[in-house]
């Protein structure tokens, strides 16, 4: 077997600040690009190595074992190039806290792949997880029955994700009352995720519950973690200005669990711009197709056949692990060759087993203005409506006042302030804000028109009667 050579170099302090990985196999003279591997260590230091192929071609199948949780609250997803585990923080044991995370990489370049072992892992590991696959269910199948909630639509994602706000909130009123300054696994609430795969159809520029949705996981990623309630997203970035149109995400990741598989180029300048990857050009890119030596053809040269099958789906780096800057790559998830249906090696990762968790109630979520708009009724007497309805005039919230407002967006169950805000901006009125809506709740209470809080923090409206 042909040896692995090793160069260690030396590099501006700092770091190399724009990497060109060409010039550096061009220098080395290799011609396949991907058999050489770069690593900008600590300080000046950075290491290049050249392998006969590339280290991370031969990844072996992801094992059951691999996504139980471990002691210290991680599962094994994959391996770096020089066969050091990769491994994925699901908890934190020292502090309590759940994660937030973010899978980032360019169409087929293995998002989905790895929320499916994510969500194994979660199933494996007594993790309650609630999923929004949001290309219509499409891009983790197998999640139908091996999740407490399954959604595929944007807008029930929006009742999904305020019920996790909800659900957090609930636990940090029930957890001050206990004394308790830290969420403790399973007692009495399990850990539990709210997971977003394709994240940037909920969040992209035009899409109906944009700001919502954004609000929502923002909110999330910051009251959650503390009460073991965690956000993940899979998003396809080139939009990342726009997941949240905000500093949403930035803050969101900075403690979270970063992982960038192959990007385009434009994917790479937004992340950089927004300042969520410090050094990313510094990073060797990840090739599309592994194992390819680009050379001029000669006449009469020809391709060999699969010289343009992609063939590095699932490389990434960690970008908030203990080695940013290393090329990694997830173990092999799932059959290899398409599946007609679901995908067998998948069904047998999750098990037979019925998932941890409750589903999330949607309906206890919409407000009464959405439920009237779905169809209302709700099972209500309706004998006062004729036999053709004339459908209800929309409120004209321009000319009513903020209490007006509140009133007709709560829904009887109740909202957290965080929901009935977003509500409020999103019912055509003028903008509310957070302060003036506080006002506005002490007067309705004051007057008996809003319940006093209560352990669940939500905000309640009595029924005039
Ligand atoms: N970890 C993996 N193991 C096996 N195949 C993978 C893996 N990641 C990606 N693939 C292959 O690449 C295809 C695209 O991956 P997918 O996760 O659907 O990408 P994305 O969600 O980023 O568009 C999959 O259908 C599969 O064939
Ligand atoms: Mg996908």
């Amino acid at each position: 077997m042909a040896t692995v050579q090793e160069y260690v170099l030396k590099t501006p302090p700092g770091g190399v600040k724009r990497y060109d990985h060409e010039a550096l196999c061009d220098l080395l003279k290799v011609e396949d690009y991907s058999r050489v591997i770069f690593e900008q260590g600590v300080g000046r230091e950075a290491i290049v190595r050249v392998y006969p192929e590339n280290p991370l071609m031969g990844m072996r199948e992801i094992r059951t074992d691999d996504l139980v949780m471990d002691a210290r609250g991680r599962i094994a997803i994959g391996s770096y190039y020089d066969a050091a585990a990769l491994r994925f923080r699901l908890f934190d044991p020292k502090t309590g806290n759940a994660q937030r995370g973010a899978i980032f990489g360019t169409t087929g370049a293995g998002k989905s792949r790895l929320v499916q072992a994510v969500l194994v892992a979660c199933k494996r590991s007594g993790i309650v997880v609630h999923l929004a696959d949001l290309k219509h269910g499409q891009s983790v199948p197998e999640a139908k029955g091996n999740v407490a909630t399954r959604v595929t639509t944007q807008y029930e994602t929006i009742l999904m994700l305020r019920g996790l706000v909800a659900e957090a909130e609930r636990r940090m009123v029930a957890y001050a009352e206990l004394g308790r300054s830290g969420f403790v696994k399973d007692d009495p609430d399990p850990l539990t995720y709210g997971l977003v795969d394709e994240a940037n159809r909920l969040l992209e520029k035009g899409a109906p519950f944009r700001d919502e949705g954004a609000l929502l996981i923002k909110e999330l990623g910051r009251t959650g973690r503390s009460v073991g309630v965690g956000i993940i997203i899979a998003a396809q970035a080139g939009h990342l200005d726009e997941l949240g149109g905000s500093d949403t995400l930035r803050a969101m990741l900075k403690e979270g669990e970063v992982i960038l598989l192959r990007w385009s180029s434009a994917m790479m300048q937004q992340l950089v711009g927004d300042g969520l990857i410090p050094r990313g050009e510094a990073l060797q890119p990840i090739p599309k197709v592994v194992g390819q030596v680009r050379k001029i053809r000669r006449y009469n040269e020809t391709a060999t056949e699969d010289d343009d099958d992609v063939n590095s789906q699932g490389m990434l780096y960690h970008l908030t692990g203990v080695r940013p800057t290393s090329m990694a790559r997830t173990y092999v998830i799932g059959s290899v060759a398409p599946c007609t249906g679901h995908d067998p090696v998948v069904l047998a990762l999750y098990g037979d087993h019925a998932p941890p968790g409750e589903p999330i109630d949607l309906e206890a979520y919409m407000t009464a203005k959405e439920r009237q708009a779905a169809g209302g009724g709700d099972g209500e007497d309706d004998d006062d409506t004729d036999e053709s309805p004339s459908p209800e005039p929309e409120p004209d919230t321009a000319s009513m006042s903020t209490a007006q407002r509140i009133l007709a967006a709560l829904p009887a169950g109740g909202l957290a302030e965080v929901d009935l805000l977003a509500a409020l901006n999103a019912d055509g009125g003028r903008e509310v804000r957070r302060g003036s809506l506080r006002t506005t709740i002490s007067g309705l209470r004051g007057k008996g028109e809003i319940a006093r809080p209560d352990s669940t923090g939500l905000i309640v409206p009595i029924p005039a009667d």
